[in-house]
C-alpha cells in the first residue's frame, strides 16, 4: 500500500472514532501503533494523553516543532459519509482528524528523508485543543525546552485542497472569559422600593462595557467584549436577589487585554455602586494572541510554491487557538490549510476533501528538509 493510501485509511480510523479533549486514550494508543509500526521515535514524556514523535536528523540544525492538534466535539455528525462517527453526540468537527494525519505523514516522510535532515523535528500530537488549555500540558512536560521554532496548521473549509492561508503579524486573538455577579435585594415585584433590583444594574454594567472598546482603545487595534448570558430571577412579580453574566474578550494586542480587564473591574465595581448594588468579575485567562514570525511566513510562501500549493493572504480573526502558549515561548507560525469549501468548522456537516492529506503531509515535510 502506497502512503497516500495508508494516510486516507489512517484518516478514516480517526474520523470514525472521534474523542472529546482529555478523553483521547484510543486516539493517542492509534497514533503511538501506527508511529511504532513506521519506526519512528517517540519521546518519552509526561502527558496522560497525546504523543510526541521525534525525528533525528543525520545532519546539525536546530530543533524544530510541528504541533498537531487531536481531539474531537461534542457535535452529532451530519456528513452522511460512509466513516462517519461512529459515537453519537461526537465527531471531528474541526479537522483536527486531518491534523493528526497529515502529521504522521510529515514524520513518516522526514523519516524516510532522514539524512537529508539538518536539526531534529518534534511532530506534538496535543490533546485538548479545544478546552484552550491542552498546550499548557505539553508545555508542563519538558518536552520542548530545546525547541526554537514551532508551526502549526489548521483546516480551513473557506478554501479549496491546494490552497494555504498565511499572514505575517496577529493571526488569532487573546481568548478571556469572564463571570459577573450583581447582588440586590429581592422584594415583590410591585414594590420596588424595598428592595436593590440587581437587573438594571446589570444592564448599565453591559452598556458601560461596550464604551471600552468604543472609547479607550485604539480605533486601529482589534478588540471585543461579548456579554453572551445574563441570568436573574424565575418569574414575573419577583425582583430578584442576584443576576449573573458571562461572556468573552478578545484582544490581538497585549496591553490592551490588560487595559480591558481593568476597565471592566472599574465599571462592573462602579455602575453597580450608583446603582445601590454590589458586584464583582471573575476573569479565566485563556491563551494569548497568535503571532506569525515574518521570517516563518516568507519560509511558508517558498515551500507551498515549490510543493505546488497556492498561498492566499489570510483574514485575522477574533478567535483563539492554544498555539499561542507555544509562542510565549518560542517563534511560531500558524497555517490555514485548504481542505475543500463546504460547512464551517464545528458544524455537524464539517468535511475534509480527503484529497489534500498527501500533499499537506509532503509540504510539513518540505518545511523541514529540502530547499527552498
Ligand atoms: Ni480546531
Amino acid at each position: 500500500m502506497c502512503l497516500q493510501e495508508k494516510l486516507d485509511e489512517y484518516f478514516e480510523w480517526f474520523h470514525k472514532n472521534p474523542e472529546l479533549s482529555y478523553e483521547e486514550y484510543a486516539t493517542t494508543a492509534k497514533i503511538k501503533e501506527i508511529l511504532k509500526t513506521e519506526g519512528i521515535g517517540i519521546l518519552s514524556c509526561d502527558l496522560e494523553t497525546g504523543v510526541v514523535a521525534v525525528i533525528e536528523g543525520e545532519k546539525d540544525g536546530p530543533v524544530q516543532a510541528l504541533r498537531c492538534d487531536i481531539d474531537g466535539l461534542p457535535i452529532q455528525e451530519e456528513t452522511g459519509l460512509g466513516y462517519a462517527s461512529r459515537y453519537a453526540g461526537r465527531m471531528h468537527a474541526c479537522g483536527h482528524d486531518f491534523h493528526i494525519v497529515a502529521g504522521i505523514g510529515c514524520a513518516i516522510l522526514l523519516n524516510e528523508r532522514k539524512s537529508e535532515l539538518a536539526g531534529t523535528v518534534k511532530i506534538i500530537f496535543q490533546p485538548a485543543e479545544e478546552s484552550s488549555l491542552g498546550a499548557l500540558k505539553v508545555l508542563e512536560t519538558d518536552a520542548l525546552g530545546d525547541v526554537e521554532q514551532i508551526w502549526g496548521i489548521h483546516a480551513d473549509p473557506t478554501n479549496e485542497a491546494g490552497v494555504i492561508g498565511i499572514r505575517e503579524g496577529y493571526v488569532t486573538a487573546a481568548v478571556d472569559r469572564f463571570v459577573i455577579n450583581v447582588r440586590g435585594t429581592g422584594c415583590h415585584g410591585a414594590h420596588p422600593d424595598d428592595g436593590i433590583d440587581p437587573v438594571p444594574a446589570a444592564s448599565a454594567i453591559v452598556q458601560g462595557f461596550q464604551t471600552v472598546t468604543a472609547r479607550n482603545i485604539n480605533a486601529f487595534h482589534p478588540a471585543l467584549i461579548s456579554v453572551t448570558r445574563i441570568e436573574a430571577g424565575n418569574t414575573w412579580n419577583v425582583i430578584p436577589e442576584n443576576a449573573v453574566m458571562e461572556g468573552t474578550v478578545r484582544t490581538m494586542d497585549r496591553k490592551d487585554r490588560i487595559l480591558i480587564e481593568k476597565r471592566m473591574r472599574e465599571i462592573v465595581e462602579y455602575t453597580a455602586r450608583a446603582y445601590g448594588a454590589e458586584a464583582d468579575l471573575e476573569w479565566i485567562a485563556g491563551p494569548p494572541a497568535t503571532y506569525n514570525d515574518g521570517e516563518m511566513v516568507l519560509k511558508c510562501a517558498q515551500t507551498a510554491k515549490r510543493c505546488g500549493f497556492q498561498t492566499v493572504p489570510e483574514e485575522s480573526s477574533m478567535g483563539g487557538d492554544d498555539f499561542a502558549f507555544y509562542e510565549e515561548k518560542i517563534s511560531g507560525c500558524y497555517m490555514k490549510i485548504g481542505t475543500g469549501k463546504g460547512q464551517l468548522i464545528h458544524q455537524p456537516g464539517f468535511m475534509i476533501d480527503k484529497k489534500v492529506i498527501f500533499p499537506a503531509a509532503q509540504y510539513l515535510s518540505a518545511l523541514f528538509v529540502g530547499k527552498n
